[in-house]
């Protein structure tokens, strides 16, 4: 097919999906926040009739002793709790399946999903694979493929960060090609989701600025999307003033609680916002490097971000303007071009600021046809990109962040 044919073919698809899917209503977790809220989630899990829990986790997380407060709180509720803590980041389905055999081994009834995205992505799927045994996750890939309810999960994100905790994704790694997938359901929204910023007052300033990052891409990707609609822009918004003005204090010093809550906050929003408008080729090609290389999602994201908001500039300039506006980095009066390229360059600033680089270090000029193949098949009719990229341009943009 021609690109002008495939281009009018996929807007087709973005058009035709932009009506049918807000009537698929996305469900939102009740949500629990602030310092201090993890303290609830006993009676939450009480609540919901779950008598034996496994709480996924990883290691990083149980050597730095940041669940010894949950374990103590689950035991004096007599919650009766299993540990999986071998989730690797950027999941595998070898990691799904171990957290599995802890789950069936000890008759679990409900999961807790304690951490970053890597865990939360795997705890949605160890849940989806105990209610649907006979379906391996690879089968899951794509949309609407969790056939039965997976049991009650509990998100406590460790992270600000992915938003996993109110999306309907999961990204998991198939280590046999080292490809990412994605599987979408309405079902894997976790029913509860607690934002407890005493858990992130630990994370390491190059987690704290990459994470946000991440939900910074979530936001902006919506915002630009074909499928925007008011109540994404409201959230994309939300999230983008919070994190443009707040990430770089929090790089330099993590202690501050309340910086720490927004910024929980706006990763909750902008996961809201990008569950609903989806997310375009900046996560397409990150994912690729996640997969391939095994690159931190979030840096992957932050260092391309401006690229692609360069690329889609034509058909995005005022809305970019908008969130110059919003984020305080220019006033409303001047020119929307002037105000997008100072929007590109606020974020080129924010990763200098934190040590973010330019260019992806792990990148090799052989590996471009497969990661332009892999992104643009991920992008083409799931996300609604606001200006649409061809082989070429795939590749001329992979190129600009070889070493
Ligand atoms: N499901 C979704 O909607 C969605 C969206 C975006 C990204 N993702 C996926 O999420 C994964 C990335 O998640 P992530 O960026 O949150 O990182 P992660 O979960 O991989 O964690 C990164 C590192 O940070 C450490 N860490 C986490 N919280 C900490 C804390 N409070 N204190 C100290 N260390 C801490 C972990 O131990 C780990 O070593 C990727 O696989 C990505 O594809 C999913
Ligand atoms: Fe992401």
């Amino acid at each position: 097919m021609n690109w002008t044919l495939k281009k009018a073919a996929l807007r087709t698809v973005h058009y035709t999906t932009k009506v049918i899917y807000p009537i698929l209503k996305t469900p939102e977790p009740e949500l629990y926040t602030g310092a201090g809220s993890l303290g609830q989630l006993p009676e939450l899990i009480k609540n919901q009739g779950v008598e034996r829990v496994l709480i996924v986790t990883d290691k990083g997380l149980t050597s730095i002793g940041l669940l010894d407060g949950l374990y103590s709180a689950l035991e004096s509720d007599d919650i009766h709790y299993s540990i999986f803590d071998g989730v690797q980041p950027n999941p595998s389905i070898q990691n799904i399946e171990e957290g599995l055999k802890v789950y069936q081994e000890n008759n679990c009834d409900g999961i807790i999903a304690f951490g970053g995205g890597s865990p939360m992505d795997c705890a949605k799927i160890i849940g989806a694979r105990a209610s649907n045994p006979k379906k391996p996750a690879l089968k899951m890939r794509g949309k609407f493929r969790v056939w039965h309810r997976p049991p009650p999960m509990f998100a406590v994100p460790t992270t600000a960060g992915t938003g996993s905790e109110t999306t309907v994704a999961a990204v998991i790694t198939n280590p046999e090609n080292h490809e990412k997938f994605v599987v979408v359901d309405l079902k894997l929204v976790p029913p509860i989701a607690v934002l407890d910023p005493e858990l992130m007052v630990g994370l390491p300033p190059h987690i704290t600025s990459t994470t946000g990052m991440d939900a910074l891409t979530h936001a902006v990707e919506a915002y630009i999307s074909i499928h925007a609609r008011k109540s994404t822009n409201t959230d994309a918004e939300k999230a983008v003033k919070i994190i443009m003005t707040t990430l770089e204090d929090v790089y330099k010093d993590g202690s501050d609680m309340e910086k720490r809550n927004q910024l929980a906050i706006a990763s909750y929003h902008a996961g809201l916002a990008f569950t609903r408008a989806y997310v375009g080729y900046v996560h397409a090609i990150a994912h690729n490097f996640g997969g391939l290389y095994g690159v931190p999602h979030g840096l992957a994201n932050a260092i391309i971000l401006p690229y692609v908001l360069e690329f889609s500039l034509p058909n995005i300039e005022s809305r970019l303007a908008k969130l110059a506006v919003i984020s305080g980095i220019g006033p409303e009066g001047d020119p929307a071009p002037t105000l997008a390229r100072k929007f590109i360059e606020r974020i080129k600033d924010m990763n200098r600021n934190m040590d973010i680089p330019t260019q992806v270090k792990e990148l090799q000029e052989k590996d471009i046809p497969l990661i332009s193949k892999r992104a643009l098949s991920e992008a083409s009719l799931d996300y609604p990109v606001p200006r649409l990229m061809s082989k070429e341009d795939c590749e001329n943009l992979l190129r600009k962040l070889l070493p």
